[in-house]
């Protein structure tokens, strides 16, 4: 292992936190690079379950580095309450940098996420997680934003915040005729968080490049997946950030030529949530029993996540997007018990038969799947730790994805624990 990123394939919630866990045992630092508390990536250990937002997912072994980039979008609440919930349960952390240049999620991005989310139409609400992601994302890109650093700088925060203030007061209530947020409580509230804040934040870039330097073995965790990119989404049903493999590199201040290889986490068949186009969504009783058997309730709002059919034209896509080195194939175990398995393998775009990802929404919305069927399995596969234990059918499930997207499957998901793991090959 060198530097290797793991990026989500489809709509977000494909293992990420899990496969993260995983290989982290291997890895001497683990790097979130973009998003921010709207990732939910659920590890297990042993009968223990925890969810993490904005800790990274190696946090748990306290002989690592754990970064926070700064691409990720830092609310500086939640960090501190899943700090202080791993301190509760007894547990100890790894080391934790938090790069000064990380844009802090401020009160009013939340609100302001909610409101915006209320003025939209049906049809225009894109369902996001009300955790204050576009609107801050928003004031960086406009260069408005509160940085890390500024926390621990009263009077740059100061001027800061009044501005930020006087222009969000007056869209929050002339806009969208909501309260006011009040300058002297945000600001003690704020410096509050600095204090609490400054001990680990750091020039995060530096702290990489020596490990790099080193020879050390970096993993970068993508939070949200693929196709909820901003550029290469299902624009406008994405996430703000760049969660593709490139936005590991801006999000962090790593070069491009330092990552060694990109492994995308794809789960065995799709779910998303939140709205926007999903070609293989099945209403009908394979979705709910992928639903359930799968526990698809989302991690971090616990709505109930759509369910459908794995798609090889969004594997092979991400597979381009990201240039993937290999698949973490999640969940094989929760496909046991169908009869046959259905694979999307082309969309029907008004006739025309697409092969790979149409970029236009428009097309994309029209798709209908063009599926193959493959024969199921029954037996439990969740004890299974190499690949030649899987039923004939299972190996010929893997192997069909391997053939279609010319992509090997390092790494198959048999259950939710850490070890719940067929290695082949990372
Ligand atoms: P993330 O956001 O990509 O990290 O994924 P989430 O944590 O939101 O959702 C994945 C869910 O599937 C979690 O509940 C995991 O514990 C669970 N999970 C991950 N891999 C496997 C697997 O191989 N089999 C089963 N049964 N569950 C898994
Ligand atoms: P992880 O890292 C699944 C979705 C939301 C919504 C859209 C925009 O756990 O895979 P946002 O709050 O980011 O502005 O919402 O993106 N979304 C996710 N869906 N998993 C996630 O993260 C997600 N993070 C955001 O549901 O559709
Ligand atoms: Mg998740």
């Amino acid at each position: 292992m060198s530097v290797y990123a793991v990026v989500g394939v489809q709509w977000g919630d494909e293992g990420k936190g899990r496969c993260v866990d995983t290989l982290a045992a291997n890895s001497d630092a683990v790097v979130r690079y973009q998003g921010g508390a709207n990732a939910g990536h659920t590890v297990v250990v042993g009968d223990e379950k925890f969810v993490f937002h904005l800790l990274p997912s190696g946090i748990l072994y306290q002989d690592k580095i754990c970064i926070i980039g700064n691409g990720v979008v830092v609310d500086p609440e939640q960090l501190f309450a899943e700090i202080d919930e791993l301190a509760a349960r007894g547990k100890k952390m790894s080391k934790l940098i938090v790069s000064n240049a990380a844009h802090i999620v401020m009160p009013y991005h939340k609100l302001l996420d909610g409101l915006n989310e209320a003025f939209l139409s049906d049809g225009q609400k894109i369902g996001t997680t009300g955790r204050g992601i576009g609107p801050c994302y928003t004031d960086k890109i406009q260069r408005m934003g509160i940085r890390a650093e500024d926390l621990i700088d009263p009077a740059v925060l100061k001027e800061k915040l009044e501005l930020n203030l006087r222009l969000k007061n007056e869209i929050i209530t002339k806009v969208y005729g909501g309260t006011a947020v009040d300058f002297d409580t945000l600001y003690k509230q704020a410096l509050a968080w600095g204090e609490r804040l400054k001990p680990m934040l750091g020039d995060t870039y530096e702290a990489l490049s020596e490990l790099d330097r080193n020879g050390k073995n970096i993993l970068f965790e993508g939070a949200q997946a693929t196709l909820l990119d901003i550029d290469h989404g299902t624009y406008p049903f994405v996430t703000s950030s760049s969660t593709t493999a490139g936005g590991a590199c801006t999000g962090s201040g790593l070069g491009p030529n330092r990552i060694k290889k990109v492994f995308g986490v794809m789960k065995a068949y799709c779910t998303r949530v939140g709205a926007g186009p999903f070609p293989t969504e099945d209403f009908g009783d394979d979705g709910e029993t992928l639903r359930q058997t799968g526990g698809e309730f989302g991690a971090t709002t616990g709505r109930p996540r759509r369910c459908g059919w794995c798609d090889l034209v969004i594997a092979d896509y991400a597979a381009k997007i990201n240039g993937l080195d290999g698949f973490a194939l999640t969940k094989l175990d929760v496909l046991t018990g169908f009869d046959k398995i259905k694979i999307c393998t082309a969309y029907d775009v008004d006739g025309k038969i697409y092969t790979h990802f149409p970029s236009s929404v428009a097309d994309l919305s029209k798709a209908r799947p063009v599926y193959e069927e493959l024969q199921g399995w029954t037996e439990d596969i969740s004890t299974c730790r190499s690949f030649e234990e899987l039923p004939e059918t299972a190996q010929a499930y893997v192997k069909y994805i391997e053939e279609k997207t010319g992509v090997p499957i390092v790494l198959i998901g048999v259950g939710a624990g850490r070890d719940d793991t067929i290695h082949r090959g990372i």
